[in-house]
């Protein structure tokens, strides 16, 4: 079995009298394509919120690769090789989907102040983060679009865009909020497709939220079913979608 990376233990996270997380335990193993489903409202975000220090919990842990990162800030956890999407994609709309990769890129010594006139302490640094970028949209099959403004691009694309910025970062594990949210099915597929693949050629380990139930099943490894704030169900994720409590919540007649 795949190695534990990210793991919750008994997540408490509430607003006001709403437990928005209440008991939560999942665990991310390493190169694997994670699914999260759950009607609206179910507490997907708010575990995404907190398993990246957005929100701090009321009770429970998080650990990162044996270590506990509970207490630790989101730019900490960033450091550490945590990193996620929006619902909402936040690209640099003005520019190039090139250059936006380009200042994600970590360390570049040519933007210290005092580095920038000495050209050989950045030339090699841009060089290797441009080879690095040209990889990874080659990989997310944004390559035909490098020089094009950021803003032309698809739903779908703006967030493989996001997630080629963190992985400029060196993102290990990426925790994505809806990627598909608003794109139709058929290209929806295709996101998941990318995602796969790249999953599997950088051996990255990502949690995909997705409240549509079928869609990114074939896609996903293993998968996580979230009601009233509780994981309900979780296993190979068509199992997953066909559990009878999974299907009774998105029909709203249980209330866990
Ligand atoms: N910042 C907040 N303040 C108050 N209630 C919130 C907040 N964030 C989420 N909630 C509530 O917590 C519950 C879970 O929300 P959320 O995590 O956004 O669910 P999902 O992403 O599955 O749709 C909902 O009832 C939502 O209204
Ligand atoms: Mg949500």
């Amino acid at each position: 079995m795949n190695e534990e990376t990210l793991v919750s233990k008994g997540l408490k996270k509430h607003f006001g009298g709403l437990y928005a997380l209440n008991d939560v335990s999942i665990t991310l193993r390493k190169g694997l394509f994670t699914l999260l489903i759950g009607p609206n409202g179910s507490g997907k975000t708010t575990l995404i919120n907190t398993l990246t220090g957005y929100y701090f919990p009321d009770e429970g842990t998080i650990s990162y690769e044996g270590k506990d990162i509970t207490k630790l800030g989101m730019h900490e956890r960033f450091k550490l090789g945590i990193a996620r999407t929006f619902q909402i994609p936040k690209p640099f709309l003005k520019l190039t989907v090139l250059e936006n990769l380009l200042v994600a890129a970590r360390d570049n010594p040519g933007e210290r102040f005092i580095y920038a006139p000495i050209k050989s302490k950045w030339v090699d640094k841009e060089k290797e983060a441009y080879e690095t970028a040209m990889n990874i949209l080659e990989q997310l099959k944004l390559d035909h679009l490098v020089n094009s403004e950021s803003s032309k691009l698809s739903g779908g694309q703006m967030k493989l865009l996001e997630f080629g910025r963190a992985l400029m970062c060196n993102a290990r594990v990426i925790l994505m909020d809806e990627p598909a949210a608003g794109v139709a099915p058929f290209l929806a597929k295709e996101l998941f497709s990318v995602l796969k693949n790249i999953i599997k050629n950088l051996d990255l380990t990502v949690l995909v939220v997705e409240h549509r139930l079928d869609l990114a099943l074939e896609y996903a490894d293993y998968a996580y079913a979230m009601h009233n704030g509780k994981v309900i169900v979780e296993g190979k994720p068509y199992e997953v979608i066909n559990d009878e409590r999974v299907i009774e919540s998105y029909l709203g007649k249980r209330s866990a």
